[in-house]
């Protein structure tokens, strides 16, 4: 896109790779979802060929949305915003595009290993100790690239998403580092350093902040900046922003052991990680409402701008998300929530409803900004709103009746003592919520595929008739 007078010139081409490919992945790690659910549902979908099984699908799920989907997105995203807020141009093209192909790089791989059986066994940390080394140095660029353009601001002042983007580089780079560190006993074999209960430990730690630092501190950093960007208002109060960030990130580090309750950790531990948890509910409400507030005054926008709607309705959920967390890591609570579904209902409501959500009201601000034009349809956002908003409700309520009901009959017993319903009645009792779930989320598919076009069609529409193009960033 071409500057606007007196504006410097942007590396904007970047950022216009980054968010088609997290708009592909984002179909790419649905479609992937919606098989493993409809796995879940009907077993015989694995036609017994290793390379679809669940257990080597899941992984590849996980990674698909938040590396592949959730990485394009920060990426494209935090590249943006550094370059706006600093008013300077990225420090260095080279080493953006060393992350842009790197990280697609590590996500051909993870397409390839995890299907194969190959994995370190560690959630959300699979890929085998080559890709963590190229993890490692695609990772180091970006964060290197974006704290010098940083540096080279031509303001004084750091903008709050800036602080948000650089703790999540930071704290991503020591946890990716610290849970990868292995011995490798072959080029696609390796075990951790850890043993037992430390493994665990460390596992945790790493699992609850690539929750807390990629999933969301990275994601606060979009909110900080789009939803006062599209409300055309500034934020509600940049003094709690401040004051969000600061707690968010002290709370986060120490609330791992809350995924350990009631296993051979010291119970202190998951106790430390409750208490800290239920602390945390101030901070993420704190951001919650200082992103909500931002549109007092202008509530009446939410009825024509559909891309704020993403955005405002990505902030409820992060808010009931948050809630229901810090709730979980109730020790008696979690005795009941623990290894049931209403774990992955909380997982998706914040993944669908926050994450993806925010991430596609983000996107859907970029585009027609990046490419100079207008959105080719903005009644198919509004159909895209919907069709999402449905499909979460479906999914998560699936997901609470089932996770709730597996944990009661699990700890059901009779007069003499004895349990009253084997596992497998628990997993037959499952079936029509875990179909329900596939509906819900074969809704949300056909939402991202409904996003994808309306996206290719802009930049199309941009491409080849640029005469149209008159939108203003
Ligand atoms: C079409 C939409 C989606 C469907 C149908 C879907 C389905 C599933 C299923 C069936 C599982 C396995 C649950 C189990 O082990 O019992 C799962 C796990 C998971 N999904 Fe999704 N998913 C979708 C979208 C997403 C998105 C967009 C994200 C993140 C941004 C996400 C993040 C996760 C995570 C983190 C897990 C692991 C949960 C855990 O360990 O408890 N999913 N998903
Ligand atoms: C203050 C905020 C939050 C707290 C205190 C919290 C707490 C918890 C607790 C207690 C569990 C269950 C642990 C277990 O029984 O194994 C859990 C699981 C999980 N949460 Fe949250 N949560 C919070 C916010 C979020 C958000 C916003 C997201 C998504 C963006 C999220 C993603 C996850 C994931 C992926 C898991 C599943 C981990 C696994 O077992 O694989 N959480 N969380």
């Amino acid at each position: 896109m071409e500057p606007r007078q007196g504006e410097p010139q942007y590396n904007f081409v970047i950022v216009q790779f980054f968010a088609i490919m997290a708009t592909v992945y984002l179909v790419v790690g649905a479609l992937v979802g919606v098989y493993i659910a409809a796995e879940l549902a009907w077993p015989a979908l694995n036609f017994d060929i290793p390379y679809l099984t669940f257990g080597r699908l899941r992984p590849l799920h996980t990674n698909a949305v938040i590396f592949a989907f959730g990485g394009c997105t920060l990426f494209a995203t935090s590249y943006y915003i550094v370059q706006r807020t600093c008013y300077t141009r990225l420090w260095s093209d080279k080493l953006a595009w060393i992350t842009f192909w790197g990280w697609n790089a590590v996500i051909v791989s993870a397409v390839v290993t995890l299907p194969l059986g190959i994995t370190s066994g560690k959630e959300y940390a699979e890929l085998e100790w080559p890709l963590d080394i190229l993890i490692a140095v695609v990772w180091l660029s970006y964060m290197f690239n974006f704290v010098m353009t940083v540096a080279s601001r031509k303001v004084s002042h750091i903008y709050v998403a800036n602080w948000f983007f650089m703790a999540m580089q930071v704290m991503i780079t020591y946890l990716h580092v610290v849970n990868s560190l292995a011995i490798p006993v072959g080029l696609f074999k390796s075990y951790s350093i850890f043993a037992g209960p430390q493994d665990a430990m460390v596992q945790w730690w790493y699992g609850h902040n690539a929750v807390g630092f990629f999933l969301t501190a990275g994601f606060l950093g979009i909110m900080y900046y789009f939803v006062p960007k599209q409300a055309g208002r500034p934020i509600f109060s940049y003094r709690l922003s401040v004051i969000h960030f600061w707690t968010l990130i002290f709370g986060y580090v120490w609330i791992g052991g809350h995924h350990l309750q009631y296993t051979a950790l010291p119970d202190w531990s998951g106790s430390l990680g409750a208490a800290i948890s239920l602390a945390m509910i101030i901070p993420s409400w704190g951001g919650a409402v200082n992103g909500m507030l931002t549109l007092s005054g202008a509530w009446d926008k939410l009825r024509t701008d559909y891309t704020l709607r993403f955005l405002i309705v990505s902030l409820a959920f992060y808010a009931m998300s948050t809630f229901e967390g810090p709730l979980m890591s109730i020790r008696t609570v979690n005795a009941l929530s623990h290894y049931t579904d209403w774990t992955v209902g909380h997982v998706h409501s914040g993944a669908l409803g926050w994450v993806a959500m925010v991430s596609m009201g983000a996107i859907y601000h970029l585009v027609p900004r990046l490419w100079n034009t207008e959105l080719y349809s903005t009644k198919l956002v509004n159909t895209h709103f919907w069709m999402t908003t449905i499909s979460i409700v479906f999914y998560i309520s699936a997901m609470w009746v089932s996770g709730i009901m597996q944990g009661l009959m699990w700890r059901a017993y009779d007069e003499q003592g004895t349990l009253m319903y084997s596992f497998a009645e628990s997993v037959a009792a499952m079936h029509p919520y875990y179909a329900l779930r596939w509906f819900g989320g074969t809704l949300f598919l056909l939402g991202t595929i409904v996003m994808l076009f309306n996206v290719l069609m802009t930049v199309t529409r941009a491409r080849t008739a640029p005469a149209l193009a008159h939108a203003s960033a």
